[in-house]
């Protein structure tokens, strides 16, 4: 009896399955209810007292290894039948794809860029930390004059002639240092102000600054090109041009947009009035020419420049400027767009 046992355990030992039927085949034989197993449970109480001991330890173990090899072949079998034979349902729609997003500051710049590409405008670009001379002194705002508290200013501590620019205008000196006229040109960046943060002022902003310069530019085409602008950045096509005051710009004018009295936040953020401004302009000073040796007698420009974060709250009624710093994925991710 214990022999056979033994040649059992050798035989579940050797036992290999392919399929899932040799699994079930062995199980019946092993460890069914009319198995092997059960009928040498049912002989144990014929075994003699002394061999019972060892004929039973030998009987656990078969039945052991029977139901181990079992579960194996079982377990083996079941993973790979599922890797190799089930491929899903390939009809089954695939998991949708996130799309980044662009940041809506970047999307109201790239959108400025592109109107005023198509009039011919080129792109350029600046230090964010500048030198006095061409943050403030050429833009003829010379030291003490009362008009550089319109902006205050982030010096650098161990040398004032050092600060981080006020506003993208300095870039307006740069390129006529550099180019001759016709200029035409727009500077986005990044500009620094000395100012408390709020909702609806930052110390850091952005602008887009633009900058015409030519024979015969006049006032009219100044107005002319902001009317192009206005209508296509935000479909609207009445402004006005206030008189107002920059050093820069001779005469200036502040422009405003008439946005409508449509809904309650119409009324609200155009103060009941309908218009809103969205940008300072003039002719460019004489002296500001000079300044970067451009003779005045012979060429007239005109500027302009204004904030992106004003135009982008605007545009997508964000109410809090700090929004745009915060990072917020559930902010940023609202903004999807090709441009
Ligand atoms: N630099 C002005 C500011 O930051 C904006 C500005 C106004 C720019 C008039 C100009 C301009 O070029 O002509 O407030």
């Amino acid at each position: 009896m214990l022999d056979k046992v033994k040649e059992l355990i050798g035989e579940v030992a050797a036992f290999n399955a392919k399929t899932k039927e040799d699994i079930e085949t062995f199980r019946i034989k092993f460890l069914s209810k009319k198995g092997l197993l059960n009928d040498l449970f049912t002989e144990f109480k014929n075994v003699a007292p002394a061999e019972r001991k060892e004929f039973g330890q030998a009987l656990n173990t078969l039945k052991n290894a029977a139901q181990d090899k079992v579960n194996l072949f079982k377990d083996a079998l079941e993973n790979t039948t599922e890797q190799k034979g089930s491929y899903g349902d390939l009809t089954r729609p695939s998991e949708p794809i996130e799309l980044g997003s662009r940041h809506p500051i970047s999307i109201v710049r790239n959108k400025i860029i592109d109107v005023f590409s198509r009039i011919g405008f080129t792109v350029s670009e600046g230090p964010e930390i500048e030198d006095d001379w061409h943050n403030f002194t050429a833009l003829n705002l010379p030291a003490y004059h009362p008009a550089r508290d319109m902006q205050d200013t982030f010096f650098i501590e161990t040398n004032p002639d050092i600060l981080l620019r006020t506003h993208t205008s300095s870039v307006q000196v740069r390129y006529m240092e550099n180019h001759k006229p016709p200029i035409r040109t727009i500077s986005p960046g990044r500009v620094f102000r000395n100012e408390d943060i709020s909702a609806r002022s930052h110390c850091i902003f952005h602008q887009v600054e633009g900058l015409y310069i030519d024979t015969d530019v006049s006032f009219a085409d100044l107005k002319q090109t902001l009317l192009y602008f206005t209508k296509e950045m935000f479909g609207k096509s009445k402004i006005r041009l206030r008189p107002s005051y920059f050093p820069f710009t001779e005469p200036s004018a502040e422009v405003d947009i008439y946005w409508g009295l449509e809904t309650e936040t119409d009324y609200k953020i155009t103060k009941g009035t309908g218009w809103l401004e969205i940008m300072g302009c003039g002719m460019v000073d004489p002296n500001v020419l000079k300044n970067a040796s451009i003779d005045p007698d012979v060429y007239t420009g005109y500027a302009f420049g204004m904030g992106i974060e004003r135009i982008a709250m605007l545009l997508y009624q964000i109410p809090d400027i700090r929004m745009f710093y915060e990072n917020d994925v559930r902010f940023l991710e609202q903004f999807k767009s090709v441009i």
